[in-house]
């Protein structure tokens, strides 16, 4: 496996929608007089998103062509491989502000102004079409399902032009040491002399499978980029501060520094499964990587996806439709007998041989103190999470 230089962004080259700072003076001003719109979390996140061309080609919020095609074809109306519609859902109120070929300040719930936005588009927000067919499933239990639901019923699209991503008045988990844009991994991997590199994504604390992943993936590429999502996720799932601290961790005990690279992707979660997979992927590609690593039932959530339908999605486009490969992983787990990670590729299944362990009990044995058995997490990081799950009041419990 080799390449002569990192891969090219997704859709030919990187976007970067944040404005100089000449720009940024004539936009606060012209800012006030302008229809303001606070962003939801997950509408920042992907504003984020699109400023640092993670999102690399889109350079806004979707117009209704690009919405349709998106949801009924996974492309954009141009016809590049796209997943999941990037929207700005609005409700009745702000929508008789703003007027098709005008502008509109964004701002951060904070109050921050984030960006101006050219409104190209405005349209009907089409949750029977994309509810269905970006989740596979209407089930309002569905936390992806429930969000798009939440959501006004106006959308606008258009491109944005970005003053800052870093609220001012509640910076919260930042993580800035950590917080590298594409250009900047794209950088990095160039410093190190990497050629071919693994993303890891992640929204969980980082378990014995995990770990078993991402070194097979460092055996066959020249580095691995640990790329936890720390964006908007469900209540529930464990805050994005500890799972850094479980990250850094595992990496000062048990990686091969000059071979890893810990960055965040602030990007939110949808839960889509196997669209889900796809984003995360083309993002990746954005970063500079050549692989990222999909295991079972990414992105997924509860049991709406079956365990592969977020690798078998990727045979569903065309040679060059997604330049970052794939590398599929089997449902791994510990096995007593053979003393390491396995899985049904690599070893036969014995009867109450596996180390299995639900997410609940997890969560159970960590509130009671209790490190979960090392097969399955490494002592140094149940020390972490037992910190914070025993914490008086845990944060984001
Ligand atoms: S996800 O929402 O980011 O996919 P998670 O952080 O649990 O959730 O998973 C990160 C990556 O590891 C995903 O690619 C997932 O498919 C993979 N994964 C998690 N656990 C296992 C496992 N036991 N065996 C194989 N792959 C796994």
């Amino acid at each position: 496996m080799s390449r002569t230089s990192l891969i090219d962004p997704h859709g030919g080259s990187l976007v970067n929608r944040l404005v100089s700072d000449d720009q940024a003076v004539q936009l606060r001003e012209e800012a006030k007089s302008l229809p303001k719109i606070t962003l939801s979390d997950k509408q920042a996140c992907d504003l984020e998103m699109i400023a640092i061309g993670a999102f690399s080609p889109l350079e806004g919020f979707v117009g209704k062509a690009d919405f349709d095609s998106i949801c009924k074809n996974m492309r954009t109306a141009d016809g590049v491989a796209w997943p999941i519609p990037i929207t700005l859902a609005v409700d009745d109120d702000t929508k008789a502000s703003v007027k098709a070929g005008g502008r509109v300040a964004l701002h951060h719930h904070d109050g921050t102004l984030l960006a101006v936005m050219d409104v190209n588009d405005i349209f009907e927000h089409d949750k029977k079409l994309e509810i269905p067919n970006v989740f596979g499933t209407e089930d309002e239990a569905h936390p992806g399902v429930a969000a798009v639901m939440a959501e006004g019923d106006w959308l606008l699209g258009g491109p944005i032009h970005v003053l800052t991503v870093t609220p001012e008045h509640e910076p919260g988990e930042q993580f800035t040491e950590h917080r590298l844009p594409p250009s900047a991994t794209r950088k990095a991997f160039e410093d190190k002399g990497w050629k071919t590199i693994a993303a890891f994504q992640t929204r969980n604390p980082i378990h014995r499978a995990h770990e078993y992943l991402c070194k097979c993936a460092q055996e066959i590429c020249d580095g691995l980029l640990i790329h936890p999502l720390v964006g908007e996720t469900k209540p529930g799932d464990i805050p994005a501060d500890v799972r850094m601290a479980c990250y850094e961790t595992i990496i000062d005990n048990y990686f091969v520094d000059e071979r890893t690279l810990l960055s965040v992707m602030p990007a939110a979660m949808r839960y889509a499964g196997p669209r889900e997979a796809i984003l995360h992927a083309l993002v990746r590609q954005n970063y500079g990587v050549s692989h990222f690593i999909v295991g079972r039932d990414h992105a997924g959530v509860g049991d709406y996806y079956g365990t592969y339908d977020a690798q078998n999605i990727f045979d569903q486009f065309e040679d060059g439709d997604i330049q970052v490969i794939p590398l599929k992983f089997e449902h791994a787990a510990y096995s007593l007998k053979a003393q390491g990670m396995v899985s049904a590729k690599t070893f036969p299944k014995l009867e109450g041989d596996q180390i299995f362990l639900s997410g609940t009990k997890v969560r159970e044995m960590l509130a009671r103190g209790e490190r979960p058995p090392k097969e399955f997490s490494r002592e140094e990081v149940a020390d972490v999470l037992i910190t914070w799950a025993t914490a008086e009041v845990p944060a984001g419990a």
